[in-house]
């Protein structure tokens, strides 16, 4: 029998590409299989932990200076179902949420029948995870909608960054919960400026330590804040436990427990990353390459702007031996880490360098497109159980869409289920290639 998966995986590593994708660990970690166990005597239960696991979880904690710090073998997909869930258990059933939600949060409130006030980005987007809200967004929508929670996503896909610090503070005032998908922020703990939404005053967040910490794919945090309603962190374990495996990983859950004293050795590594990444940023600019990301691990090149298209600066990047994250036609991501090295980053500056040439070669093309507030005329839990049937993107306009159309990476939808599709959701569908939909027969 081949083996696809194993013969990928080795021609992959054998190329020795400097990766600016996910995980954050860029191959440089090395995992003893024989850690490979489950919940034997003495290796304590993830979902009621009182040994070895509950020990490792305090110290993150102390760590990201939480009430609770709850690791996740399953993302932070695990992680917002459980915060949902949360929510739910206190009674809170309608949620305002940005639309550049992750599939996840979609997915946890068709299975748990939370209700989603959307908060629309204002203006032309030319990317479907754009969305930038500010504290008086938030302010306006809570007041009209009278939301007990929000849930934003910062650090978004394309490296946006809201003030959560300002929108907490709105939060605070309405009386409401500040939940932030914080995937793609593990590491702003570590920064020289703490850019973690709970220090910034969120009440629950995920951190996806996969993606940028040197932790295995699946290794994630749910953080509950000292400052939040106590009962989130009592109930915090039994309700993560309804939507997990009952077989976690040792092989994910020793990664997160050695990266624990990673991180207790100080910022000293994150902070050297960030320069390097500040002088590479610095050096783009020069060179004429528009960088969109607010992160400070992350470079988003706006192609468009840059002038030149996404494939080519990706295929420039792959000649020179580098693996980029993401690309779509107006920007390709890049995602660094404290486990580049320095030749990774002497790599990337002569890939640059050498790839300056083509700039302002191509037109720039926009594809830019507004996102209108669609009409939901089902639940999303309702529409995504109802009898459904696939039929071409063409003939869907007025059909309610039962399963949530996303693009994916980075999984936010362009219609989620049980809104109605219409003439502008045709034409974003058909601006990501997406040519069928499950609708509601
Ligand atoms: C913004 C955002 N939220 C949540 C997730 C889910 O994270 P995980 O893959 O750790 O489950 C992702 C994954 O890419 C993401 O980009």
């Amino acid at each position: 029998m081949n083996t696809p998966i194993v013969d990928f995986l080795r021609s992959y590593t054998e190329k020795n590409a400097v990766r600016l994708h996910m995980p954050g660990h860029k191959g440089k970690i090395s995992v003893p299989t024989d850690y490979d166990i489950t919940e034997i005597d003495g290796a304590d239960f993830l979902f009621s932990p009182s040994g070895i696991i509950a020990k490792s979880e305090e110290n993150a904690a102390v760590l990201f200076d939480t009430a609770k710090t709850l690791y996740s073998t399953e993302g932070s997909s695990l992680c917002i179902k459980t915060m949902v869930a949360l929510l739910k258990k206190v009674g809170i059933n309608k949620l305002l949420s940005a639309r550049n939600s992750h599939i996840s949060f979609i997915n946890a409130c068709a299975l748990l029948g939370t209700e989603v006030c959307w908060l629309y980005p204002n203006g032309k987007l030319s990317d479907i995870s754009v969305g930038e809200y500010t504290a008086e967004d938030i302010d306006k929508a809570l007041a009209a909608t009278g939301c007990k929670a929000v849930y934003l996503t910062s650090p978004d896909y394309l490296g946006n960054m809201l003030d959560i610090g300002a929108i907490s503070a709105v939060c605070k005032k309405h009386k409401a919960y500040l939940l932030i998908d914080n995937a793609h922020g593990a590491y702003l703990k570590f920064t020289k400026k703490d850019n973690h939404p709970i220090t910034l005053g969120a009440d629950m967040c995920c951190d996806s330590a996969h993606k940028t910490l040197p932790v295995l794919t699946g290794g994630a945090y749910l953080h509950i804040s000292k400052d939040t309603l106590q009962k989130f962190s009592e109930l915090s374990k039994s309700v993560m436990s309804v939507f997990a495996t009952t077989s976690p990983s040792y092989l994910i859950m020793a990664s997160l427990d050695s990266v624990n004293n990673y991180l207790s050795c100080g910022k000293e590594s994150f902070v050297k990353a960030e320069q390097k990444t500040d002088a590479l940023k610095r050096y783009l600019h020069s060179l004429g390459f528009v960088d969109i990301s607010k992160e400070p691990f992350k470079i988003t090149v706006d192609t468009a702007r840059s002038g030149i298209s996404s494939e080519d600066l990706v295929k420039c990047l792959e000649q020179n031996g580098i693996k980029s994250e993401y690309a779509d036609k107006s920007a390709v991501v890049l995602m660094l880490s404290t486990m580049n090295t320095d030749e990774d980053f002497d790599r990337i500056f002569a890939a640059f360098k050498s790839t300056a040439r083509f700039l302002g070669k191509a037109n720039s093309r926009k594809f830019d497109f507004t996102l209108t507030p669609l009409k939901a005329k089902m639940s999303i839990s309702k529409a995504f159980f109802a009898n459904s049937e696939d039929i071409p993107t063409e003939n869907a306009i007025g059909r309610i869409c039962s399963d949530t159309k996303t693009v994916c990476p980075p999984c936010v939808p362009i219609i989620v289920s049980g809104e109605v599709i219409d003439e502008n959701s045709l034409k974003i569908l058909k601006r990501y290639g997406i040519f069928t939909v499950s609708v509601v027969k």
